[in-house]
């Protein structure tokens, strides 16, 4: 069996899964189940990566808040750094791809069982073949509603750049403070 290249923390699975006994847990690999009842060794990787990516995000965007928390305490001001802007920025991107790591997880974790000792995922998905028409028609459908409300939302910013007469902050989602008091205009209408 290939040798793990973890760093071993004796004890530390138990204290997370079963905090009253130190040493209770034991984990148990893929060959403590029957042949038919394990998942393949592509589905535990991805399981694995998959939890590295989400716990991973989920560290960072905690150190994030954290950051942003103790500067906002002390100075009342958001962080300066570029480095902390920067992940800021991207922070819902990456929001995200922790969210879809964490459905990856619960998934492809479950294998091969779509309910654990019930049923298997082969027993319970459909033998029809024509569900590839209906779900390139549902991909299709969504293609045309994510690409309508791109050009949509690019034409109403486009139309408010284009009003000169109001102000950046009387455009909706605008700055709540004036940018520059001196150069307010009057709505038009
Ligand atoms: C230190 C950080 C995190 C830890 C320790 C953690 C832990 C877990 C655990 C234990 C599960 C259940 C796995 C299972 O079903 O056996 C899970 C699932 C999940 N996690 Fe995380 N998670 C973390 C961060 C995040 C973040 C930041 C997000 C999203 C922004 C996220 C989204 C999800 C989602 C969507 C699921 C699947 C839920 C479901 O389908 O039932 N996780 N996570």
């Amino acid at each position: 069996m290939a040798r793990s290249r973890g760093i071993p923390i004796p004890g530390f699975a138990s204290i997370l899964s079963d905090p009253s006994d130190g040493t209770a847990t034991v984990i148990q690999g893929r060959d403590a189940f029957p042949e038919d009842e394990q998942p393949t060794i592509s589905e535990t990787n991805t399981v694995h990566l998959a939890w590295d990516v989400m716990v991973g995000l989920g560290t960072l965007l905690f150190l994030l808040s954290a950051w942003f928390g103790i500067v906002w305490l002390f100075r009342r001001d958001l962080p300066k750094p570029k480095l902390f802007l920067r992940i800021a920025a991207i922070s819902g991107i990456l929001s995200v791809i922790a969210m879809e790591a964490g459905w990856v997880v619960t998934e492809v974790g479950r294998q091969p069982w779509i309910v654990f000792g019930e049923m298997k995922v082969e027993d319970a998905a459909t033998a029809n073949t024509g569900v590839w028409m209906t779900f390139l028609v549902i991909l299709g459908v969504y293609a045309v509603v994510g690409v309508t409300t791109v050009l949509v939302l690019r034409g109403m910013a486009r139309r408010w750049r284009e009003n000169e007469a109001l102000a950046e902050h009387q455009v909706p989602y605008g700055p709540r403070e004036p940018v520059d008091s001196g150069t307010e205009k009057e709505p038009v209408g």
